[in-house]
């Protein structure tokens, strides 16, 4: 009887530990987003029927901007001919992207670095010097599959989780 009570005091912190480690990464989110408990389990639909390949739109998602960008063949092709192990944040396209459609590039608008909102979206943006996104507070430059590529951001822009709802909607979150 005593050995099965160790054995669950040893499962019981193993879980505990689990939990732990999700909650180190929950709150980072949380801090950009004062109604986070309220927001926490919403979901967004986004039309995305209008967005022509090399347009993009700005939304919202949770409070916080979220760019949904149709790429071209030629900023697909840009994005895969990077070896992505050399990346600060390795990452491939396809790994950024979900069903094998890696023209729909759906990311938040918030830099990593000190959370600005990076140009590029926007018709006649800046898009820096890698054909993604630029932040302008201190000079990110991202890259068509909105990778970090020059500057001070430590992190690619997130990719919220979503999933295609037709051919011509997608549900974030
Ligand atoms: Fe974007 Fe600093 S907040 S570069």
């Amino acid at each position: 009887d005593g050995v099965r009570r160790r054995d669950f005091i040893n499962i019981a912190a193993v879980s505990f530990a689990g939990v732990g480690a999700v909650a180190v990464v929950i709150p980072l989110v949380d801090q950009m987003n004062p109604s986070a408990d309220v927001l926490a389990l919403a979901s967004t639909e986004v039309d995305i029927s209008s967005i022509q390949p090399g347009q993009a739109i700005k939304t919202t998602f949770r409070s916080q901007p979220l760019f949904v960008r149709h790429l071209t063949e030629k900023e697909i092709a840009e994005a895969d001919k990077v070896d992505a192990s050399g990346l600060r944040d390795p990452q491939t396209l396809e790994e950024r992207t979900v069903d094998g459609k890696k023209n729909w590039l759906v990311t938040m608008g918030v830099c990593t670095h000190l959370g600005c909102v990076p140009l590029g979206a926007g018709e006649g943006e800046n898009k820096g010097e890698f054909g993604g996104y630029f932040c302008p507070c201190h000079g990110s430059h991202y890259d068509t599959a909105a990778r970090i590529r020059k500057g001070p951001a430590p992190k690619n822009l997130e990719v919220p989780k979503f999933s295609f709802t037709s051919d011509t909607a997608i549900l974030v979150g």
